[in-house]
């Protein structure tokens, strides 16, 4: 009896001591992972645009260049921010953008209906964005105003941005704003959200005025994407009618929101936040799997060649504001937990790269989980930046397929898979494998198998710290950042490391 206790203990320990088995298959790349994956989003909501990129033509004490701070442009250019969309969201479908341009002092103001009722006077228009856009070396992504917009107004947006000089009155209009040249813009969005904030609409009436206004976005013979208001979460019905309804000649990418959130009535803190809460925000984000493939499966169904992407054009964690602020500005602190979402969602869009070709963090500067935090002249990069700046070795590099076998993170009778992972070679023939574990507790041990390459070295880095619920803050900015990993042993074909509890690790392999 003793023995048989004995032995059953052995097997128990055996269990939870499981390793957790990655097979990399590094011959067996086919897909390549668009850049436009690790693409942000900037509404006027709040202070991502004014305060945060923007600080104004009036002699600001902050460096920036024509209203467009410095420190941020910065920052964002070693991201390498592929793609950037603008101006919302729900303001998107309030927003006429001819309010925007020419001279400041003779733009009208409205009122930012969705974020506050605050001013918007308009300092911040077209020419603003899409010069910012160069100067990041980001691809600008419009979101055109479906709801209360008419088609002539898109079309006539199409014609100032991009259309060539003197061939008709928009282009004219631009080169008295100073600008004679087209900013080729290539991504434009067909209204946001129509289901709700920007029209309330039903997917078939949708279809319709999608329809519409995407033949007058006439652009001459230089390609633009059309890209559908897409559906919210599991919305299944909304990506099969616009799938059915439009003709694949008039549509590149249909759009899919979905947001970490544990409910819509009771957020939780962005910061003092407990485990069974980042538990329940950790299944939201990890639900992201299932969505894409759900939608991409309807997809496949009417587009088995996958010429129309499925774009996440708004993905993140949203919780409560930081007490203190305006609850209409979705201020939030960004902590371990935010540097989880982003290293597990961003692994899942590499693996899905086939069909997920754009994806926009919601959003990039002091609105829910944003990258870059302002507080006047200061500015701090979040452990979500940091996330995606290890990750954007894998801009435009070919997916290498994995499996994985992994131990739970349980809380009472609910699991998650502990670990997740993504691979992917860069075009000078070199490895990325990029690994989270979201245990709050429990170290991990992960052995990757490698099939197809003989690596000879492995280099790396990794993002942790010393409580899940820490955060960089404007009095200690540089709390959590990435470091060196050297700790990963390859061995022939087997490359082995242990996982710190919620860390983030990139391997390099040569
Ligand atoms: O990102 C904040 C808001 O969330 C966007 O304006 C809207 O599209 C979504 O509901």
């Amino acid at each position: 009896m003793k023995k048989l206790l004995l032995s059953i203990s052995l097997l128990v320990s055996l269990a939870s001591i499981a390793q957790n088995e990655i097979v990399l298959q590094s011959d067996k790349g086919k897909d390549i992972i668009s850049k436009n994956i690790y693409g942000h989003f900037a509404e006027h909501l709040g202070h991502c645009i004014y305060g945060g990129f923007y600080v104004g033509d009036n002699n600001s004490k902050i460096a920036n260049t024509n209203g467009v701070r410095l420190d941020v442009i910065a920052a964002l250019k070693k991201l390498k921010v592929p793609v950037l969309r603008w101006p919302g969201g729900c303001f998107a479908d309030t927003y006429h953008w001819k309010d925007g341009i020419g001279a400041k002092d003779k733009r009208p103001s409205m009122l930012n209906v969705w974020w506050g009722n605050v001013k918007e006077d308009n300092s911040f228009g077209t020419n603003e964005f899409l010069n910012m856009c160069e100067l990041l070396g980001a691809e600008p992504y419009l979101s055109g105003n479906v709801g209360s917009g008419s088609p002539q107004e898109l079309s006539d947006w199409v014609k100032y941005v991009n259309h060539p000089n003197g061939s008709s009155p928009m282009p004219d209009l631009r080169l008295q704003n100073g600008r004679p040249n087209p900013w080729h813009v290539k991504y434009w969005g067909i209204g946001n959200e129509a289901w709700g904030c920007g029209g309330n609409m039903k997917p078939e009436y949708y279809a319709n005025v999608y329809r519409q206004y995407a033949t007058f976005m006439n652009n001459g013979n230089e390609k633009i994407y059309r890209i559908a208001s897409g559906a919210s979460d599991a919305d299944y019905n909304w990506t099969e009618v616009l799938m059915r309804d439009i003709p694949h000649n008039m549509l590149d990418a249909v759009a899919l929101h979905h947001y970490s959130i544990i409910s819509w009535a009771k957020k939780g803190p962005s910061t003092n936040f407990t485990e069974e809460e980042y538990f329940s925000i950790m299944q939201s984000a990890l639900q992201m799997n299932e969505l894409v493939e759900k939608h991409s499966a309807i997809m496949d169904k009417y587009d088995p060649k996958k010429k129309v992407a499925l774009v996440v054009d708004e993905w993140g964690g949203w919780y409560e504001v930081e007490p203190g602020s305006n609850p209409a500005f979705l201020f939030q602190q960004n902590t371990m937990r935010d540097a989880m979402i982003a290293g597990t969602t961003l692994n899942i869009f590499n693996n899905h790269c086939d069909r997920v070709r754009m994806a926009n963090l919601a959003q990039i500067i002091n609105v829910l989980q944003s990258v870059i935090l302002t507080k006047e002249e200061k500015i701090l990069l979040t452990p979500t930046y940091h996330v995606m700046e290890m990750y954007n070795v894998h801009q435009d590099a070919t997916m290498l397929p994995i499996t994985l076998n992994c131990n739970d993170y349980t809380m009472g009778k609910e699991k998650l898979k502990a670990i997740s992972a993504s691979a992917s070679m860069d075009k000078n023939g070199v490895t990325h494998i990029s690994l989270v574990n979201i245990d709050a507790n429990k170290e991990q041990e992960v052995n990757i198998n490698i099939n197809g390459a003989n690596y000879t070295s492995v280099t790396g880095r990794i993002l942790t710290s010393d409580k899940l619920q820490d955060y960089n803050s404007f009095e200690n900015p540089n709390k959590i950042k990435p470091v060196i990993f050297n700790q990963a042993i390859l061995s022939k074909n087997s490359l082995k490391l242990k996982m710190p509890p919620f860390s983030v690790i990139v391997l390099e392999l040569k």
